[in-house]
């Protein structure tokens, strides 16, 4: 009697969970996305985790280099792309860039939700709940009501302690990839593989069983010549470029992957060593700073637990790097401009796919390589020389490019040079691409009107469950 009692209890629990877990309400044991849940009980990590908010600073980076424009013609970024800040904005930022659109439904895109994925904890508690599969289906509005708090300690440690922790499935796999799995990694390897999560290049897969999860292009090595050539076996292409027709690659922010290649990173100097700091509070209590951030602004708890320069001469060192790395990638753009719509010409001129290939080849590798660099932020401060080389790398193949593009532009008697549009300031480069800037930024004002705050409303309802 007792044991059929028991039998049925068993069924029917198992029966409302298996329901909840269809319905997507079974709350994750795993996670606790909400930040202020540990403002008290580990309040020096709390706060100084909350300063992220300080680094508040909006930089426009297509008015700084309008060239970003047309080397992203057709794709998102052209439309607005702001220099990384502080932790704290990461769920601001993504719901007001330009790149995620006005959509008004689950349907609507243009960005799918693996844009989610690095934004915050509420990511690894829908995984939890929902699965990858449920995770990853869908449009990015879909996400909107779920995703609400920013980067936080939900992203790194484990509920209610301070055990570091893969949160992302994805990214545990990758770690895996490359020969150490995170549970096996030692204490110091955990400390860099923790912002290795978010600060790798990755891209959507397109597969049918896995279509839209992230994956870092990792199988074959993580060098810009063998993601490469991974991209380039699968025939990837994260879009076709609106002027020259390329099939082109974009890279995110292979920090962790130029990090180390860098000297620091061989000689395992952590990200932890550098952007968080054991620092003393008042009393003279020792714990790590939170605050993500410039590691010169703590430069006695940084650099100098291990170098006896002093700050300003490492402070210039790094200006120094900067520059170079910045000049470099300056004479990329400039030749990849030119390329993009030197190609265009030669498509207008009656060029043929056959011709085309191998000049649109070196386009997308020259930029592949110029973009693995320059969105790998902090390159001049991690690994300065890695940086420069495959910059040079990316010159070349602009180089070979152009060449290709100047021979094939004769046979088809097109007058050299040809005439450039005026691509001087973001706005005329916009214009030159025919984007219709006012339009957009209309439909964001109203999305983020109407649709926002319906998101957080949500979200409150949800959370006052939990
Ligand atoms: C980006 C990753 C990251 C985030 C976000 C993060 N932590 Fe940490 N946390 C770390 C690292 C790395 C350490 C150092 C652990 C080690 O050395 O093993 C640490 C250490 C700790 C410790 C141990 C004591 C100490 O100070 O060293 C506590 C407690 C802690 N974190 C709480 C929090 C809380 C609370 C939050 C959210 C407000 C948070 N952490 C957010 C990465 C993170
Ligand atoms: C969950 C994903 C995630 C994790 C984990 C993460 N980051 Fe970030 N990080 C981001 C995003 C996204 C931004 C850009 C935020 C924005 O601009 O809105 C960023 C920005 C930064 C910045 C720029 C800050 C500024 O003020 O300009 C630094 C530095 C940084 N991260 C370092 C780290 C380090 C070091 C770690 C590990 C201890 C780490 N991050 C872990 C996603 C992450
Ligand atoms: C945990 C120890 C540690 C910390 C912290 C550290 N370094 Fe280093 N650094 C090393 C080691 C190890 C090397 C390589 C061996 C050597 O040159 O002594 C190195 C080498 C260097 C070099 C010479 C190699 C090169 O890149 O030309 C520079 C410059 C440098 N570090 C700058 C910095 C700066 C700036 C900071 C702070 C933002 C910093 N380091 C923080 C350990 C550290
Ligand atoms: C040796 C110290 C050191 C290590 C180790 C280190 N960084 Fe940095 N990082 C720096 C310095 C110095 C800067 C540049 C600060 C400046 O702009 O003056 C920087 C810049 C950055 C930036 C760009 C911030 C911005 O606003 O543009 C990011 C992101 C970043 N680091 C992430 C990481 C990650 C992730 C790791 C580990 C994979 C890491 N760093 C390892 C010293 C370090």
């Amino acid at each position: 009697m007792v044991r059929t009692l028991t039998r049925k209890t068993f069924a029917l629990s198992a029966l409302v969970a298996a329901s909840l877990m269809a319905t997507g309400v079974m709350a994750s044991d795993k996670t606790e996305p909400r930040n202020e849940v540990y403002k008290d009980k580990f309040s020096k990590q709390y706060e100084s985790w909350h300063d992220t908010a300080e680094s508040k600073e909006i930089v426009d980076m297509l008015e700084e280099v309008p060239s970003l424009v047309v080397l992203w013609a057709g794709y998102g970024f052209a439309k607005d792309y702001n220099a990384p800040r502080g932790h704290m904005y990461a769920v601001t930022d993504v719901r007001n860039t330009l790149r995620t659109g006005a959509p008004k439904s689950a349907e609507d895109g243009p960005m799918p939700m693996a844009c989610w994925s690095c934004k915050s904890p509420d990511v690894p508690r829908v995984i939890e709940e929902q699965g990858e599969d449920g995770y990853f289906a869908g449009k990015w509005y879909k996400g909107g009501a779920e995703i609400v708090n920013t980067i936080g300690c939900g992203d790194c440690h484990e509920k209610g302690s301070s055990k570091l922790r893969m949160s992302r499935p994805f990214a545990d796999r990758a770690m895996a990839t490359l020969g150490t799995p995170f549970d096996k990694a030692s204490k110091k390897d955990k400390q860099s593989m923790v912002c290795g999560q978010c600060h790798v290049e990755y891209y959507f897969e397109k597969t049918k069983e896995k279509k839209g999860f992230v994956k870092f292009p990792w199988d074959m090595g993580t060098t810009v010549e063998q993601m490469e050539v991974y991209y380039d076996n699968m025939e990837f292409a994260d879009w076709t470029h609106a002027v020259s027709k390329t099939p082109m690659l974009k890279a995110q922010h292979p920090g962790y992957e130029t990090w180390q290649l860098g000297v620091h990173g061989k000689n395992n100097v952590s990200c932890t060593d550098c952007h968080m700091p054991k620092v003393k509070n008042a009393e003279g209590r020792k714990f790590t700073d939170h605050k993500v951030g410039n590691p010169f602004d703590r430069f006695e708890e940084t650099c100098a637990t291990c170098h006896e320069q002093s700050k300003e001469f490492m402070v210039n060192l790094t200006k120094e790097r900067k520059v170079k790395v910045a000049d470099l990638k300056a004479r990329v753009e400039a030749q990849l401009v030119k390329a993009h719509f030197e190609a265009k010409a030669a498509w207008d001129a009656g060029a043929t796919e056959a011709e085309m290939k191998p000049i649109l080849m070196d386009i997308r590798h020259s930029q592949w390589r110029w973009d693995y660099a320059t969105a790998s932020h902090g390159v001049a401060a991690h690994a300065a020389d890695e940086a420069l080389r495959v910059l040079g790398t990316a010159v070349d193949k602009a180089g070979d490019a152009r060449v290709k593009l100047a021979q094939l532009l004769a046979t088809k008697g097109v007058k050299q040079p040809i005439a450039y549009p005026d691509t001087s300031t973001k706005a005329k480069a916009q214009a030159a691409l025919g984007m219709d800037m006012k339009k957009m930024n209309a439909a964001k004002e109203e999305f983020k009107k109407t649709t926002l705050p319906k998101w957080d409303e949500e979200a409150k309802k949800r959370e006052a469950t939990y």
